[in-house]
């Protein structure tokens, strides 16, 4: 469903693929000019403008359907491992052409992992993209194969990723609770590459990010979806099939920055760091980035970063600021994953631009590096560079979550009023519960620099922002 990361990877046949995408994008604006605006098509009832569900949406309302094969399932089943509720306490399928050997599957894996669903034979659907992979038709189909699993009435949403699309299920829960099911939703996000953007479509949901459809929406295009695929045998991926399909329904994307493509490659940090505002829903290509964690393994380092998960889920990745007057410190906290501090002032907005410290999805193309939000380049002197302390350890109680980080090596010395004579940065918070309300219209925390208990220790306090409270620093 993603882009250019099915099984082969050669990079001369991306190269080849970036040029046959052209031409397989060109339906993009055929289909633009059918996008409609209009969700409210198809509601039988009386409906208010707000979210009025009876009962709130819960785990119990999603049906996942998770594209796989019998060559990727054996490694990638790691990564669903991470987040999949043991025992059936989710519902959905992964789906593979064939069932992997079952000397690639540890016995105990069962009550870990969604059952697997064999898709149908596509065979007979025509693919005409050259250098494409036929199986983006199969793919696209577990959309329609996944509603077909016949769950229960109660099925809100179907929520859709390959088996590296790593969810925050909670956080996808949360989210699309603000969001009525009964109207037409198609959810989720573009690539973070503008390139990407410009020939697969800005309207389309980039699969490899995850993305949700509402169950009255998907019911529909499960029906009609065969019919669309024969139309489209010129495209390269799945998840332009869903669009295209979905743009004949006169449906267009909602955006949420909240999942993520991340066609990005090496160190994801500076990305991570900058969350927009907005729950993490999902992260991809972690195949193909650094561990997000140094000194662990890419499994690892996830499971390090679902410690914070597993306590606060909504908070994790949030960032906050603050600033240290007295020493002249701008101070960003990225909740569960890092905390940095900058030995220098630092304007709020320029705290919020994404540091570009990956390499670019694909070489040598003029645009790869025009990313769709703001980037700043990281310091040319390592020294300095952003002090960064790496999340250590998570601990709760009634009076709150307390978040411990840990310096990362840097090769510089020491100075008197330098950050870098920290150890630890503390970082108190409360479990975060957002309303509808704040889901709908969301604002950044505040934080507070506490009194120290130790020298070489940094205490900050999270909390939310008083009505006119500004972030900026106070002289
Ligand atoms: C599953 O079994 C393998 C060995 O068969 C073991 O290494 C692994 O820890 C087990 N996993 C869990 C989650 O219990
Ligand atoms: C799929 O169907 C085609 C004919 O339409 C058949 O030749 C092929 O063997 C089938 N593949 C599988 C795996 O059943
Ligand atoms: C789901 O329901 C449809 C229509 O009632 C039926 O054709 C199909 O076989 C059912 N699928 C499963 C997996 O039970
Ligand atoms: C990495 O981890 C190992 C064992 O957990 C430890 O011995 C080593 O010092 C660590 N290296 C760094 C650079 O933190
Ligand atoms: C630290 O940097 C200095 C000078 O740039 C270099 O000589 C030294 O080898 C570096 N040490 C480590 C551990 O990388």
């Amino acid at each position: 469903m993603k882009l250019f990361h099915k099984p082969s990877k050669v990079q001369s046949l991306i190269n080849f693929i970036l040029v046959i995408s052209s031409f397989c994008g060109l339906y993009v604006i055929a289909s633009v000019l059918l996008l409609g605006t209009s969700k409210l098509v198809h509601v039988h009832f009386s409906s208010s403008q707000d979210v009025s569900i009876d009962t709130p949406t819960t785990l119990d309302h999603l049906v996942f359907g998770i594209a796989s094969s019998k060559s990727s399932w054996p490694k990638r089943k790691e990564y669903v491992k991470l987040w999949w509720k043991k025992n059936n306490a989710m519902k959905g399928c992964v789906f593979v052409d064939s069932i992997p050997d079952e000397k690639d599957i540890a016995s105990n894996d069962t009550s870990y992992l969604p059952p697997l669903c064999v898709s149908q034979n596509t065979s007979h659907f025509r693919y005409t993209c050259k250098g494409g992979l036929r199986s983006a038709i199969r793919v696209a189909r577990v959309v329609a194969e996944t509603v077909a699993l016949n769950h229960s009435d109660d099925v809100r949403w179907y929520v859709f990723g390959d088996d590296d699309t790593v969810f925050f299920p909670e956080n996808v829960v949360k989210t699309l609770s603000k969001y009525d099911h009964r109207l037409w939703y198609y959810i989720g996000a573009h690539s973070e590459v503008y390139e990407q953007n410009r020939l697969f479509g800005f309207g389309m949901a980039f699969g490899g990010a995850g993305f949700a459809i509402s169950s009255s929406l998907a019911k529909v295009l499960a029906k009609v979806f065969d019919s669309c695929i024969e139309r489209y045998p010129h495209l390269y991926g799945s998840d332009g099939r869903v669009y295209s399909c979905l743009a004949e329904l006169g449906v267009g994307l909602t955006h949420e920055p909240g999942f993520h493509q991340v066609d990005l490659k090496g160190n994801a940090f500076g990305l991570l760091a900058a969350h927009p505002v907005t729950p993490l829903l999902s992260l991809h290509h972690l195949d193909y980035t650094d561990p997000i964690f140094p000194n662990m393994t890419t499994i690892e380092a996830l499971q390090h970063l679902f410690k914070a998960a597993n306590v606060d889920s909504q908070r994790v990745l949030q960032q906050t600021i603050c600033y240290d007057r007295w020493f002249s410190w701008t101070i960003s906290v990225s909740w569960g994953y890092a905390v940095q501090i900058f030995p220098n002032h630092m304007h709020l907005p320029d705290v919020l631009k994404v540091q570009e410290t990956f390499k670019q999805w694909r070489k040598g193309n003029l645009l790869a590096k025009s990313y769709t939000f703001n980037t700043k380049e990281p310091h040319r002197d390592a020294c300095k560079r952003s002090i960064i302390f790496y999340l250590d350890s998570v601990s709760s109680d009634k009076d709150g979550i307390i978040t411990s980080y840990k310096k990362s090596f840097q090769n510089c010395s020491d100075d008197v009023a330098s950050p870098r004579k920290l150890k630890v940065v503390k970082v108190v918070s409360d479990k975060l519960d957002l309303g509808i309300k704040q889901l709908q219209a969301p604002r950044r925390h505040c934080c507070d620099i506490l009194p120290s208990s130790a020298h070489d220790q940094l205490e900050v306090a999270v909390r939310e922002c008083k009505d006119e409270e500004l972030i900026y620093m106070h002289r």
